[in-house]
């Protein structure tokens, strides 16, 4: 739920789910965050008071909140891990591929569409699971979840191995497992069998390297911006970066940060 700029993190997930095509959505999460289910829920007596006052742009603001998809809760029940977050969405997926977007890391591509619909667009093609990649330094692979395989397409690549937080020395690649993953509804039976990994907690990444074993599993390295904003620094080019794209704040925040610079 933080904000960057005007918006909760998660209200910009949710918006690149939606603008990819997807309608329903599962949010997973731990005990004591109904704050973000309140966020996506109607809110009659404010539409009432903005209504009642002519604040017709607020007040389309405030709808499209709870219009823009059909959105689903469930609690995980202790913090075991990604992988056991995900093992929640079973009958949600109900036998169909789904989207996995981490709710902390807002994804901005430097292309015309999102990296979610270039994903979707792969995984519609080739059928096949599709896993956001992006290239990082030696220093901080260790990181990330990180993959071998080979590369078959423009920037596609066909995974062989996964492998989480790797050290450095022995990281199989430089590309890492990027917050964005579309997924065949069969990793849930790897769930199933998947030992806690790195950390002590059940790692989505763990379950992926079976699955790749068995079926065809595809990387896509995307040409954009990850920002964690659960990273301080991340966080605040994030605000600066979303803020000189609102065009009522860019001269002055431009002037500023000029001024700050000089
Ligand atoms: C998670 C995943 C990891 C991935 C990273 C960034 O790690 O486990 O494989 O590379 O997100 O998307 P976390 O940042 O939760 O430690």
């Amino acid at each position: 739920m933080i904000p960057v700029v005007d918006k909760p993190t998660i209200q910009y997930v949710v918006e690149e789910a939606v603008q990819a095509g997807i309608e329903e959505i599962l949010v997973i999460v731990s005990s004591g965050k109904d704050a973000i289910r309140e966020h996506f829920a109607p809110h009659d007596a404010l539409e009432h008071l903005l209504e009642k006052k002519g604040k017709a742009k607020e007040l389309k603001c405030v709808r499209s909140l709870s219009d823009m998809a059909k959105m689903h809760y469930v609690h995980q029940e202790s913090m075991r891990g990604l992988g056991d977050a995900i093992r929640y969405a079973k009958d949600f997926a109900d036998g169909d591929p789904f989207a996995i977007l981490l709710g902390d890391t807002v994804i901005r591509s430097h292309t015309k569409i999102s990296v979610l619909q270039s994903m979707v667009q792969i995984h519609d093609k080739h059928e096949s699971s599709v896993i956001a990649l992006r290239a990082m330094p030696r220093s901080s692979i260790s990181q990330y979840g990180v993959i071998s395989g080979k590369a078959i397409g423009d920037r596609l690549f066909e995974i062989d191995q996964l492998v989480e937080k790797p050290d450095a020395a022995q990281a199989p690649s430089l590309l890492a497992v990027s917050a964005r993953y579309i997924v065949t509804s069969r990793i849930f039976e790897h769930l199933e069998d998947t030992r806690p990994g790195f950390g002590g907690e059940i790692q989505i990444t763990d379950a992926l390297n079976t699955l790749a074993q068995r079926e065809k599993m595809l990387g896509f390295q995307f040409e954009g911006e990850r920002l964690d904003i659960g990273n301080k620094l991340e966080f605040i080019k994030s605000n600066v970066l979303m803020g000189l794209e609102q065009p009522d704040m860019k001269a002055d925040l431009e002037d500023f940060l000029r001024k700050l610079i000089d």
